[in-house]
């Protein structure tokens, strides 16, 4: 990909979003740990350095390698990125005693630098770093102060290298779109051409020149990413592409024929399978969380394994692996830990034997979904909430049955038809319904009741890592709590999470 622009990640929560900034822009981006730089650079236009939760006076500081890149193609160094240039070239970076985080407004601006046109003095910018650079290297331009941080940027000297204290990433920096700007177009020249209907027309044309008359699978879920996965490689290959798409018997209600009819209707060569039986019968009397997703990521790949065996002459399996699960993180505070296993139950194991194509592999979440708009796929399937692969048995708190199943897709169904008919589905990041393994006293007419509580949650979130509990309105959640109470047998009281992640998590097992 020509046209590109270089990330190096040092470690900082921020890089994925810098990314994200740069894509927004139209400009196509790649992210690359600081030690792991391409020894080809001819595809890059521009390189922005991150930031990082180190210190560049420490010993374990992340120290890049730049010298196939300064000089030769435009730097902004962003935070830490800022700190090593002033520190490694002979400015000076100290400790201050607090660390400064939040809002500041840029108190002195260069009117002639490029970075900074269009952005005047007053402009807010968002900071977050605990050392401060106190002196510029030597020849370096000052170009933009704050109030407490006077070396807020500045330009090494004959270069066009920036170094900046603040983060443009942030949505608090007001400016920082237009920072980025400055710094991609009008100084590094990149154009703007790296749009939906662009990778849609090149991806199309890449596969056809991978796959050629190959046939390849691809295990369909209904959600977003393999959707678009599926119609891209259609696109590309038409009937070749064979598509499954497996019924677990933990879809939400009628899930599962509602999205293989609209497959159907896209003109998708996809086949349903139900397998209920099968993962109910692996699930039986298995109680603790990651048993029961070990179960399920076990039967779904031998239900796959035989689907996709039974296709004369397969040589390829589709995946819709997104950058994000891409991205080689750097790690700053050793291995993460494992929290819940296998996020991704689509993930097969290598012996299939088959090559893998993956054609999201560049793309965040909003791209998917600006690609599915490209592609004309129905915004009923791109706007659609995420949902878990193990799907409602990981909200079955224990053991799972047929009746548990029945019971929580109804429940759900009232939560989520309500959601769409009060015009509350698209504020909302994911909802469900969570089954409790408790009973409650309650009183129906004069009958004494001992029914299950459910507990609805509603999160706001952009990628999952984090979530808040969205505070729906009382009357939507007294309407649907009635709806539920005298609908579904069997449940006699609902509750609402109001709990954040961190310290909660989105599911509750
Ligand atoms: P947590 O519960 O970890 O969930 O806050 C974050 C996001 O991941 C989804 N999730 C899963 N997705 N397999 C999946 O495919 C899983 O085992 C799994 N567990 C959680 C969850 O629905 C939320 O969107």
């Amino acid at each position: 990909m020509q046209n590109n622009v270089l990330i190096l990640d040092f470690g900082s929560q921020y890089t994925q979003l810098i990314a994200r900034r740069v894509r927004e822009l139209n400009i196509y981006c790649e992210i690359f740990p600081f030690n792991k730089i391409p020894e080809d650079l001819s595809s890059f236009k521009a390189v922005i350095l991150s930031g990082s939760p180190s210190s560049v006076r420490s010993d374990a500081a992340p120290i890049p390698d730049l010298k196939n890149i300064r000089g030769h193609l435009p730097v902004l160094a962003v935070c830490y990125g800022a700190q090593y240039l002033a520190h490694s070239f002979g400015g000076e970076v100290n400790a201050s005693n607090t660390r400064e985080y939040g809002r500041a407004k840029l108190s002195y601006v260069s009117e002639d630098c490029p970075l900074f046109q269009n952005i005047a003095v007053g402009s807010q910018v968002w900071m977050s770093h605990s050392d401060s650079i106190i002196r510029l290297p030597e020849g370096a331009k000052h170009i933009a102060a704050t109030h407490d941080v006077k070396y807020a940027a500045f330009q090494m000297p004959g270069e066009l290298t920036f170094g900046i204290q603040f983060h443009p990433e942030v949505y608090h920096s007001t400016d920082g779109a237009l920072l980025l700007e400055n710094f991609l177009i009008r100084i590094a020249k990149l154009s703007q051409d790296w749009t939906p209907d662009s990778f849609v027309e090149m991806t199309v044309a890449d596969l056809q020149a991978q796959i050629g008359s190959d046939r390849v699978v691809l295990g369909l879920s209904g959600g977003v990413d393999s959707t678009v996965a599926a119609v891209l490689l259609h696109k590309a290959i038409g009937k070749n592409l064979y598509c499954i798409f497996v019924n677990n018997g933990l879809l939400r209600k009628n899930e599962f024929e509602k999205v293989l009819d609209q497959y159907k209707h896209m003109g998708l060569n996809v086949k349903g399978v139900d397998a209920t039986d099968q993962f109910y019968k692996a699930l039986a009397d298995k109680e603790d969380p990651e048993q029961k997703r070990k179960a399920i990521g076990k039967t779904f790949i031998e239900v796959f394994d035989q689907e996709a065996h039974a296709i004369q002459d397969v040589s390829w399996l589709a995946q819709g692996t997104i950058y994000p699960d891409v991205i080689e993180s750097v790690s700053v505070n050793g291995p993460s830990v494992t929290i819940k296993s296998h996020h991704n139950v689509g993930g097969l194991p290598d012996f299939m034997k088959l090559k893998v194509v993956e054609p999201l592999r560049m793309l965040f979440k909003d791209e998917v979904r600006r690609v599915g708009r490209s592609l004309d796929i129905a915004d009923s399937l791109l706007g659609r909430h995420p949902f878990p692969g193990p799907g409602l048995a990981i909200r079955i708190l224990g053991d799972v049955t047929a009746e548990k199943v029945r019971l929580l897709q109804e429940v759900d169904d009232i939560f989520v038809e309500g959601l769409k008919t009060w015009g509350l589905y698209d504020d909302v990041w994911q909802a469900g319904v969570i089954l409790l393994p408790v009973h409650s006293v309650g009183v129906m007419g004069d009958e004494r009741t001992y029914e299950k509580v459910v507990a609805l949650r509603a999160v706001s979130s952009t990628d999952g890592m984090t979530a808040d509990w969205v505070h729906l309105p009382y009357e939507f959640l007294m309407k649907v709590s009635n709806d539920i109470i005298n609908k579904v047998k069997g449940v006699n009281r609902v509750v609402y999470d109001i709990s954040s992640k961190p310290p909660s998590t989105i599911e509750w097992e």
